[in-house]
């Protein structure tokens, strides 16, 4: 068992938890509210932390009482807050009670510490399976009005400096309740001298940093798209303007959760800023029926002093031993080969046969069939929900297509979209109901293509039931999961005109319970989770879908930006990153077949081209890619990951980064160039995160180097090149670093 890390005063009700570095401080004020002191380095635990808790007036109403006048709700860090009894900031929760009154009197009640961290019930959620990791604190207040009661649980996982927090609301009376917002996680900090950073985007240009200085008022990243979406994720950090990659103080907020989400920052008149995370309040509502409970998802929160790569590491750690599921912690994830961009939807068994094949010579471990191989869909306009495989392109079933690729020793995975219905398909014709739609108004088509009412228990039952058929008969070692649009006419008649506002959730919560049955049923089956590429990036899938299809932009100039700016929240094994054709599908760009390969290295490697169509010396180099990542595959996807040039800051024209293994005996860094410019300026290359008195070699040269050197005084990289005739646009380097 892990020593006591939540240190609680009883005689003040202070409460301090403690991870390795970082303390987060509140306790119970006057007003029977729990009250913010501190969070950030670690600090000495004390009866009281009077200098922390001093409050001076202000001209400012209301106060708790003629007798406390201090004690100023507008003024006060609180923990969890609520609106109506003088603190005028964005609240945490809020409830309406039968008689339309939102007013509530949560106070204090009582606590409870627990060893390790349980998992939820119906949402995923982080974990201490061991139970000898993490610690519990469980803080309960009664509402005086309603007899409502709310949980606040904290669970501290003081190895990674990783705070989860969450809310449960219990309806112990008679009277009927709703929850109008019920928010995972407040913090209060007290300034507002941080910058926000953010990671928005859209269909093929996701997770692009912003960052921008807090200013008064609610700055917030949010979602109604009912997923975490393209545009916003749901990831953000709150930084010192001085912080860096390198250095400097800084906060990593997240949410186990994959639909509608709201991160906000308000900074109000004294320049305090509150951090909301949870789910949105907008199109969210929550019947809190009488004896029944309302669990809101979690909330991550890390801090580190030592910058932003400390911060990725950190929490790239917690995940892979704490969220994701531990059957693939550590597994080295197969090289793939997916037909999406080599045929689209033209292809029938002989020709991807060609393509196995051709892939099986070459090292890569498994096939992936993407869309196209059941009902009858020729494009896309037809067929979804129809999970029936295509005789027409599968004569002999996808059983034989699946036996063969099995025959060679290779895996084989298959393309689903669970969600969807198409217009033209057998579901349809039976259960149009299914459909997402409100009866009185046209739906609104995306990608010709409509939703499955994922709140429908049948619905959720007709999809195990096929996918698991095809689990087992095709014997699948893995799916790609993909959700190609967004929700319109979010109704359900299935649901009370009360429980509308319900929806958005059920269905996320519908789509979760799919994922666990499957996932509980056939553990080896890895997932891959996809959103028309990254429109669901988020950690509430990463619990049931170790990895996810990072963009559906692969040319590779893009993909150095949209990598990097995913490493800042996720790590690289949670990353699909593939080879494709060029000139690139999506940007018409040009690179060379090395520089594909050498920023695909950097997450779950793939192929996504027509591997039959190319020159023999090209297929030469993909042996000798797949060799490559091989070698050092454990590395590329769970080593640890440096960013060193941003393409988001100054020119962003060279962009690098670099993975360490665990005892830092190896290394790989890569250098990209977009656009070439003449006479270069004579340049180096700094390592990260090597050990200092270790000697290294690089690309096996014979000439050693000490870690510090290589560090500190630089590696050369030559810009003039040997032959003369590679390209320098979109130029790539890679580094290989072996301790000698
Ligand atoms: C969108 C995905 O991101 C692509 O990789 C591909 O699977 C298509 N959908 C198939 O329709």
């Amino acid at each position: 068992m892990a020593p006591m890390t939540i240190n609680v005063n009883e005689a003040n009700l202070v409460f301090h938890l403690q991870t390795d570095h970082t303390s987060y401080i509140f306790r119970i004020m006057e007003n029977g509210e729990a009250g913010q002191i501190y969070y950030g380095q670690k600090i000495h635990v004390q009866p009281n932390y009077k200098n922390l808790t001093s409050r001076e007036w202000r001209d400012d109403n209301p106060s708790l009482s003629e007798e406390d006048p201090n004690f100023q709700p507008p003024a006060i860090k609180s923990e969890y807050a609520s609106l109506g009894k003088g603190d005028f900031r964005y609240p945490a929760f809020q409830v309406t009670q039968e008689n339309g009154s939102r007013i509530t009197e949560l106070t204090y009640d009582h606590y409870q510490l627990l060893n390790g961290k349980s998992r939820l019930a119906d949402l995923p959620s982080t974990f201490d399976d061991a139970n000898d990791d993490a610690q519990t604190l469980v803080l309960s207040f009664k509402d005086q009005i309603t007899g409502l009661t709310l949980e606040l649980n904290y669970s501290i996982f003081p190895h990674q400096d990783v705070i989860v927090k969450s809310a449960k609301f219990t309806n112990p009376s008679s009277e009927k309740l709703v929850l109008n917002r019920a928010l995972s996680s407040q913090l209060d900090l007290p300034d507002s001298n941080y910058d926000l950073i953010q990671f928005s985007g859209t269909w093929a240009r996701e997770r692009h940093l912003y960052r921008n200085q807090l200013r008064p008022g609610i700055q917030s990243i949010s979602s109604l798209r009912t997923s975490s979406s393209h545009q916003q994720n749901p990831f953000m950090m709150l930084a010192r303007p001085q912080t860096t990659d390198e250095q400097g103080d800084v906060f990593g907020f997240n949410l186990v959760y994959s639909g509608n989400f709201l991160d906000s920052v308000e900074v109000d008149q004294y320049d305090t800023s509150r951090i909301l995370t949870g789910i949105n309040p907008d199109e969210f509502g929550w019947n809190l029926a009488p004896q029944t409970s309302f669990q809101t998802p979690e909330a991550i929160l890390s801090y580190t002093t030592e910058g932003m790569n400390q911060l990725s590491q950190q929490m790239a750690d917690f995940y892979s031993q704490h969220l994701v599921n531990p059957r693939f912690t550590h597994e080295d994830r197969p090289i793939l080969i997916n037909n999406w961009e080599a045929t689209y939807f033209d292809f029938n068994e002989a020709k991807l046969m060609t393509i196995v094949n051709q892939a099986h010579q070459l090292g890569i471990e498994m096939f992936v069939l993407d869309d196209g191989w059941f009902g009858h869909r020729d494009d896309d306009t037809t067929s979804l929900g129809d999970w029936f495989v295509d005789k027409k392109k599968f004569p002999n079933g996808i059983e034989h297509f699946s036996q063969q690729v099995h025959d060679l020793g290779m895996k084989f995975g298959l393309w689903f979209e669970p969600e969807m219905i198409s217009i033209d398909s057998d579901l349809y014709q039976k259960h149009p109901e299914w459909m997402i739609h409100d009866p009185k108004s046209t739906p609104t088509p995306g990608r010709h293509q409509f939703v499955l009412d994922m709140t429908r228990p049948e619905v959720i039952d007709y999809l195990y039931d096929l996918m698991s058929h095809m689990i087992e008969s095709a014997n699948l070692d893995y799916i790609k999961w993909d959700m190609n649009r967004h929700i319109t006419e979010m109704f359900s008649s299935e649901l009370t005109s009360d429980q509308q506002l319900e929806m958005p959730h059920r269905y996320i919560l519908g789509v979760y319970q799919l994922y666990d049955r499957l996932t509980k049923a056939y553990p080896n089956v890895l997932f891959e989770s996809c959103a028309s590429g990254g429109g669901r990036f988020d950690l509430g899938l990463m619990y049931y879908a170790p990895q996810a299809w990072t963009s559906d932009d692969t040319d590779a100039a893009e993909r150095m930006l949209i990598q990097f700016g995913t490493s800042y929240g996720y790590p690289q094994s949670m990353m699909g990153t593939h080879v494709s054709a060029v000139p690139n599908d999506q940007m018409g760009r040009i690179t060379s077949l090395k520089t594909r390969g050498a920023v695909a290295f950097f997450g779950d490697f793939g192929y996504e081209l027509d591997i039959t169509k190319m020159a023999p010396e090209e297929l030469d180099q993909i042996k000798d890619q797949v060799a490559f990542y091989k070698q050092y595959r454990h590395l590329f996807q769970f080593g640890k990951f440096y960013r060193i040039d941003s393409p988001f800051v100054g020119s962003g024209n060279v962009i690098s980064w670099q993975v360490v293994s665990d005892d830092r005996k190896q290394a790989i860094a890569a250098r990209y160039q977009l656009l070439n410019h003449p006479n270069a300026p004579y340049t180096r290359f700094y390592f990260k995160g090597l050990d200092p008195n270790q000697q290294y070699q690089i690309n096996d040269d014979a000439e050693t180097y000490y870690g510090d050197e290589l560090m500190n005084a630089g590696y050369f990289v030559p810009t003039i090149l040997a032959d003369g005739k590679e390209s320098k646009d979109f130029y790539s380097q890679l580094f290989v670093a072996k301790a000698v």
